[in-house]
């Protein structure tokens, strides 16, 4: 099937403040985020493909949050066509450039809050959040705006680290201290119970929560749910 024109992102003046806050961070760190190598690789490829066999060539396929396009690049060739958007321009400015480098039809990247993605109807096969609900302000907002264009039946596929598994002290203390320093975004803390269960408050039927990191345990849960008919 021939990939069908992708439908545009909305005005970044729609974006909310604590998003413009993750921009701001996300936009400084972007350079030194592209060039830090995967800390898990293997792991990372396990969720690749975990997601790969489930893609479909018809799929039309939503990211939020997609970063420098790394996992975008790696899964639009599987898909009819793959809309990836982050809300920093400079995550986006780098993603051209390697989709510039590594054309591929499918694929088209947009500075996008994940929250106000708009009033586009429920238009995609399946939507990917990889790395990003934690950084949402407000989780419950978020999801109501992903998961409304998601089509009834499809498929929402999630990483996600859950922050309140680790150490009480890293969330409490070392996150609020690294705040404080520039050093990290804004972040929600709960474990993969809560989100789960907050899938489920939406209407998502939970199929699967694996962990698929290779060197610990994995704080990193990853969600395959389907959006109710
Ligand atoms: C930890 S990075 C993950 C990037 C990529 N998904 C990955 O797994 O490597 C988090 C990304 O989420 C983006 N982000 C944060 N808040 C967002 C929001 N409200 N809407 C869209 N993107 C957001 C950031 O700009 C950043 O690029």
């Amino acid at each position: 099937m021939q990939p069908q024109p992708l439908p545009t992102a909305p005005p970044a003046a729609t974006t909310t403040p604590a998003a413009l806050s993750q921009a701001r961070f996300w936009n400084r760190v972007a350079r030194k985020y592209a060039a830090d190598p995967i800390a898990d690789m293997a792991g990372y490829e396990a969720t690749l493909r975990r997601v790969q066999a489930l893609l479909r060539p018809e799929h039309s396929v939503l990211e939020v949050g997609c970063g420098t396009g790394t996992t975008a690049l790696r899964l639009a060739g599987g898909t009819r066509q793959l809309l990836a958007t982050d809300v920093s321009s400079e995550m986006i400015a780098i993603a051209r450039e390697k989709l510039a480098r590594q054309p591929c039809p499918q694929l088209r990247f947009e500075v996008a809050d994940a929250e106000v993605l708009l009033a586009r109807g429920a238009q995609f096969d399946t939507v990917l959040a990889f790395n990003v609900l934690h950084l949402l302000p407000d989780l419950d907002r978020g999801l109501d705006a992903v998961l409304a264009l998601l089509k009834p039946g499809g498929l929402f596929m999630s990483k996600t680290p859950c922050l309140a598994e680790m150490n009480p002290l890293i969330p409490r203390l070392l996150v609020p201290l690294m705040r404080a320093l520039g050093k990290a975004p804004p972040v929600l803390v709960f474990d993969a119970h809560a989100l789960q269960a907050a899938f489920e408050r939406h209407g998502l039927v939970v199929e699967a929560a694996e962990r698929h990191g290779t060197k610990r345990r994995d704080m990193r849960v990853f969600i395959l749910a389907r959006k109710g008919r």
